[in-house]
């Protein structure tokens, strides 16, 4: 599909059948994550592509509880938006709840982990918390979900499960050099999957020569 298209309707899809996914568009989604960017080239991430029934219930066990703590904040933002956003994040909130109850359902569960010995991180001495790191592990995210977006996919990047740092790096058998940075559950759309997204316009979001 057209690029523009893609990135411009590429948005959170949280309610995912359980029907299987041909290996050959699995091998094409997970291929589009290698072709990204990262610092000195070192690709100081991996993927670990759960299909295996026991496994991604075990990362739904984890995800659900952290999911309900998280709501009551979410719920209590919901009173200060504008009406049309009130919309859809309560939208947005029932799908969150959808995937929460059926993460494991999904037939494909790619977790992206890192290895920060493998990265320069020019940040890290900064007194502020460090981002350079993951901006060697997320443009290959963001190519995987631009590639199930191409597929007709549905996928959603998560970060919960960060909090279970230590459980799924063990249920994964991970080195220990290596960690968890996000779980995207793919499969194809319960309703319409991809399409509108809302975002902030361009004038927002960009300066011109001085901030
Ligand atoms: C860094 C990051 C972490 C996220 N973590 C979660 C998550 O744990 N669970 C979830 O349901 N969605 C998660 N999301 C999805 C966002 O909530 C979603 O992209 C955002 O609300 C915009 O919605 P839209 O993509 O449908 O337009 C995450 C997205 C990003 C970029």
């Amino acid at each position: 599909m057209d690029l523009y298209e893609a990135m411009s309707t590429l948005r959170a899809v949280r309610r995912l059948r359980p029907d299987p996914i041909d290996d050959a568009i699995i091998e094409r989604v997970l291929t589009a994550a290698t072709w990204a960017p990262t610092g000195g080239n070192t690709q100081p991430w991996r993927i670990v592509a759960l299909t295996d029934a026991d496994k991604k219930q075990a990362l739904q066990d984890l995800y659900k509880p952290h999911w309900d703590s998280y709501l009551p904040g979410y719920e209590a933002r919901l009173s200060h938006m504008p009406e049309d956003a009130r919309a859809s994040s309560i939208k947005a909130m029932d799908a969150g709840n959808y995937l929460a109850a059926h993460m494991h359902e999904a037939p494909l569960i790619a977790v992206f982990c890192f290895n920060p010995k493998l990265m320069t991180i020019t940040d890290s001495e900064l007194d502020r918390p460090s981002v350079v790191g993951g901006g060697s592990v997320y443009p290959a995210v963001q190519n995987f979900l631009l590639a199930c977006r191409n597929e007709g996919l549905g996928c959603v990047l998560t970060t919960l499960l960060c909090y279970e740092e230590a459980a799924v790096k063990e249920l994964l058998g991970m080195p220990e050099d290596w960690y968890p940075c996000a779980h995207i559950p793919v499969g194809y759309p319960v309703l319409g999957g991809h399409g509108s997204i809302r975002r902030r316009a361009l004038d927002q979001m960009v300066r011109y020569n001085q901030w």
